[in-house]
């Protein structure tokens, strides 16, 4: 399995895509999926302000729609010092596939944190719910 420093890698990789002409604020994410592929995503804002997508999004629905609902962790890099916190509307996202997915923080340098999903989105509303 790819180690949590690799994974950081391919989303600093995914931050330099970033497209946030408007924000200038850069957001890299990559999902490991537990058939082993790796997914990045990216923030893509619009000239249409309310239409950005952000980083962990673009990761979860790219690989959602290639068939992918299983997954092991997920590496999210902004310039936060503390590590990229997910935004909420991300954190419903990705607890829709993974509620208790393992996260790995990052602020562009070596340094990151790790948690997990249900520790950022305690008591989530799940698929579950709905029965
Ligand atoms: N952003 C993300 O990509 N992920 C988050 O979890 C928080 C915010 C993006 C959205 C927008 O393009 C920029 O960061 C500033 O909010």
């Amino acid at each position: 399995m790819i180690s949590d420093e690799a994974l950081l890698k391919k989303a600093i990789e995914a931050q330099t895509r970033s497209y946030s002409p408007y924000s200038k604020f850069k957001v890299g994410a990559a999902l490991l999926s537990k058939s082993g592929q790796i997914f990045l995503g990216t923030n893509i804002e619009n000239a249409s302000y309310g239409l950005a997508l952000c980083a962990e999004r673009t990761a979860i629905f790219k690989a959602v729609s290639e068939g992918e609902h299983e997954f092991e962790k997920m590496a999210v890099v902004c310039a936060c010092e503390e590590g990229c916190l997910p935004c909420g509307a991300c954190r419903q996202v990705i607890a829709e596939f993974a509620p208790e997915l393992y996260m790995i923080l990052g602020n562009g340098t070596d340094s990151f944190e790790v948690t997990s999903l249900d520790k950022l989105l305690p008591n989530a509303f799940l698929p579950k719910h709905l029965d």
